[in-house]
């Protein structure tokens, strides 16, 4: 389980939080393991994670970029693409987890670089795309993946707050976009994949700021793949369920605790599977959507969610 700290405040992760989820009835004592018993537990055979197949090779000497891979989903996706044979370069603020994660891939004998960049700030994000296209000799994938959450209600949101989720979450996505797009316009090829959210499809009342930026990234991917399709590039956003990272792991709960916490949520909050993700399984995604196997896919929202979108579990009134 990623023990990384978590750096986001928690109303940053409210929006994604298992604590306030839209079934969810366990509050802030339940994230501390208080009342979780009377859930029970249970086993979860479907979509329970797998042992990966063999496909090392797939991205073989490709050039990857990732932006936000100190942690979660990005970190997994940057260790995946690496144990397939590519060359990835990442970013994140957070510099220390950002040479970890690196010297964990090259102990690994993958190969990465990170780049500190802030993926709000325009000249950063220009110089960290350019620098990952000049180590790797071009962009083949982009995984524009970095972002927070932001869960308050719209009146008690204050303007800054609401800014942030926009710059990192929407702007972030679309100036990775547009200092990607011209490596791959000069090889007349790539593939992009933004991470979006089911909260992009499933709204809560604490959701705005969260759902508005990614329902925007869901807008910049679509107008994307038509801008460029004809060019040879793909554009895709994946939609994941909650998955298992510092985004909602509340920082410092034991291992044990969170484990039974889970186990109580998932029941309650994912229709279909019953369970969060592992980051693992969201990083699998995007390594598919970024291979050749999907080669007149542009333009998509694929939801990744474990079945949580798929429907809404009607709760009978007991028959008293
Ligand atoms: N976990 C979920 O339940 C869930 C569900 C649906 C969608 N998502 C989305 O999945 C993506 C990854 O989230 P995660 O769950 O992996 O969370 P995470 O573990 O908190 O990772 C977030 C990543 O984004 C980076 N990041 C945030 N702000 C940044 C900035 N201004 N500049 C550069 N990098 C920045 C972080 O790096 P630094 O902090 O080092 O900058 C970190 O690497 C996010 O877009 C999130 O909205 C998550």
């Amino acid at each position: 389980m990623d023990t990384n700290a978590h750096t986001s405040t928690s109303s940053d992760a409210d929006a994604e939080s298992p604590a306030r989820g839209r079934r969810s009835v366990l509050g802030g004592a339940a994230v501390l393991g208080l009342g979780i018993a009377a859930f029970g537990t249970t086993a979860h055979a479907a979509g329970a994670p797998s042992r990966s197949r063999d496909k090392a090779g797939r991205f073989q000497g490709k050039s990857v970029l990732i932006t936000g891979g100190t942690s979660g989903i990005g970190r997994a996706a940057a260790k995946a693409f690496a144990l397939e044979g590519a060359h990835v370069g990442f970013c994140g603020r957070r510099a220390e987890l950002g040479r970890q994660v690196e010297r964990e891939i090259r102990d690994a004998g993958g190969e990465a670089t990170y780049i500190e960049a802030d993926i709000r700030l325009e000249d950063q994000v220009r110089g960290f795309v350019d620098r990952v296209a000049s180590r790797y000799g071009g962009i083949d994938v982009a995984f524009n993946n970095a972002g927070i959450g932001g869960g308050k209600l719209p009146h008690e949101m204050s303007v800054e707050e609401w800014d942030d989720v926009q710059a990192t979450n929407a702007r972030g996505v679309f100036l990775a976009i547009k200092y990607e797009i011209p490596h791959m316009l000069r090889a007349q090829r790539g593939v992009i994949i933004c991470t979006s959210s089911s909260a992009a499809e499933q709204a809560r009342p604490n959701s705005a700021a969260y759902t508005a930026s990614k329902r925007a990234v869901q807008g910049l991917v679509k107008s994307a793949a038509l801008a460029y399709g004809p060019k040879g590039i793909r554009v895709n956003a994946l939609l994941p369920g909650t998955t298992d990272t510092p985004f909602v792991r509340p920082p410092g709960i034991p291992d044990a605790d969170w484990v039974k916490y889970k186990q109580a949520w998932g029941p309650l909050n994912v229709d279909g599977f019953e369970r969060m993700a592992e980051a693992e399984e969201i990083a699998r995604a995007a390594l598919g959507l970024a291979s050749d196997d999907f080669p007149y896919m542009t333009g998509a929202s694929i939801s990744v969610d474990g079945g949580s979108t798929a429907g809404r579990r009607m709760i009978q009134p007991s028959r008293t």
